[in-house]
């Protein structure tokens, strides 16, 4: 058993062991602690205490944990257990030493109720699982056995456009970023409904497996952190388990268009004018720019199916958005002024912040094309990440309440859990934190 008692703050700061600068630490026994919080803590920052300490001090921990919180808040203690919980995940499992943390299924003693977090840590886990997970392993197929399993794990429907499927669909743009490939382009739709309303949620999430750039090839430099591609299909995945295992009160559909952006005879080029299932075609500029392809057809697809009440995508999108936010924050656009809000609160509350960028038609212009509907790149460096979305709504047949996240800054980290940028799983409780609020709203 290990026991941990978490205190509140108490105005000193001479503990001699820190685990991070302004919280303190007292290793009691070897399988005890004493965690004092810092000063002003946020439910955000406990929970990175409580994944520290699990993640560094795992020699300490047994599968029984018993944490004691007298005088701190009980949503800061779930917190921190959901910290706790993060820190048993490793991206290590095809090492040769792999052990299995001994928190991976842990138990956790705490009187309250601490299972919503640790349920969304968990989902946080299982997904990080995917985005470290090297390409080689995780093809599009292998992302459809995810949700597919996970559907019949926790209670949603899953079905799995194949390639002939989504040629008969007409997912033109998704195909033609799969003509590269030789794994088949597959659709992954999910189901969850648990709300009595009529009103449904609809996520789409890039599932780019790999992104060499295609023909517009990239350079060789971090190019393996190029797996991550489908850190926005992860975010979608976990927002449906999280869902469903919560069993939250509402209706939520996930599309993931899913291929890897590979290069060969066959791949499209520079000058390509392809179709698209929203029907508009779009001359090929830079086949690098391909998550919004298979975005588009997504998009279309989600809004033709499932009219959704409001209709959100979240992709690792550009190289633009870090530039414009590094590691802190995703670039958020929209013309919902609402529903930006809504989400700056809830990314605020449950540490995955989001920040708008200007959704103005200004800077449509770019991306007019000669030859086809509109292109796939301006041409232009400037306001990358604002011209993807800008090309993203040519897509969503003029939905009233769409928003686009663009998450390539922040479905990695590097942190002090591993060598490598680590998967964060963001985006996971950004989504249950907004769904949660519009639930409550509701009733
Ligand atoms: N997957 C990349 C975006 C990306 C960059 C994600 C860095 C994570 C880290 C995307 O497909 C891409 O290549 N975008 C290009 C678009 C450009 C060619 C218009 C970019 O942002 O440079
Ligand atoms: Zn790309
Ligand atoms: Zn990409």
């Amino acid at each position: 058993m290990t026991e941990i008692t978490l205190l509140p703050h108490d105005g000193k700061d001479d503990y001699t062991d820190q685990i991070a600068p302004g919280s303190y630490l007292r290793t009691l026994s070897p399988t005890g602690f004493v965690v004092r919080l810092p000063k002003d803590s946020k439910p955000a920052s406990v929970r990175s205490l409580g994944h520290l300490l699990s993640h560094k001090e795992r020699k300490y921990f047994t599968s029984d944990v018993q944490v004691e919180a007298p005088n701190v808040a009980e949503s800061l203690a779930q917190e921190f257990i959901g910290g706790l919980k993060l820190g048993s995940y490793s991206a290590g499992q095809r090492k040769g030493d792999y052990e299995i943390h001994p928190l991976e299924n842990g138990r956790f003693q705490y009187i309250g109720e601490t299972e919503k977090n640790l349920i969304l840590s968990d989902v946080q886990n299982r997904v990080r699982a995917l985005v470290d997970a090297p390409a080689n392993k995780k093809r599009a197929q292998d992302l459809a056995a995810w949700a597919t399993e996970s559907g019949k794990a926790y209670g949603y429907d899953v079905k799995v456009l194949d390639k002939a499927a989504c040629e008969k669909e007409g997912l033109h743009a998704l195909l033609a970023v799969n003509r590269g490939s030789e794994d088949p382009a597959v659709l992954i739709v999910m189901e969850y409904c648990g709300g009595a309303q009529d009103e449904t949620t609809a996520i789409i999430g890039k599932g780019v497996t790999f992104d060499t750039g295609g023909v517009s090839i990239k350079g060789s430099q971090n190019l393996h952190l190029m797996k991550s591609d489908m850190g926005g299909a992860a975010a979608t995945f976990g927002a449906l388990e999280a869902a469903a295992r919560l069993k939250l009160p509402v209706n939520l559909v996930g599309i993931v268009p899913a291929t890897d952006n590979s290069v060969d005879a066959l791949s499209i080029k520079p000058s390509d004018v392809i179709e698209s299932h929203a029907g508009k075609t779009i001359e090929i500029i830079d086949t690098d720019a391909e998550g919004r392809l298979i975005m588009a057809d997504g998009l279309s697809y989600a809004v033709k199916y499932f009219s959704p009440t409001t209709l959100i995508d979240v992709a690792t999108l550009t190289g633009s958005a870090v530039r414009t936010f590094g590691y802190v924050c995703a670039a958020t656009l929209s013309k919902n002024e609402e529903l930006v809000e809504q989400f700056r609160a809830a990314g605020e509350a449950c540490g995955e912040r989001v920040w708008p960028l200007p959704p103005w038609d200004d800077f449509a212009k770019g991306l007019e094309s000669d030859v086809a509907d509109v292109k796939n790149f301006s041409g232009n460096p400037l306001h990358g990440a604002t011209d993807a979305f800008k090309f993203l709504e040519n897509f969503t047949h003029d939905h009233e309440r769409y928003i686009h996240f663009d998450i390539a800054g922040v479905a990695l980290k590097q942190g002090p859990y591993a060598k490598d940028r680590q998967a964060t799983g963001y985006g996971v409780r950004l989504f249950v934190e907004w769904l949660s609020r519009q639930a409550a709203n509701k009733s």
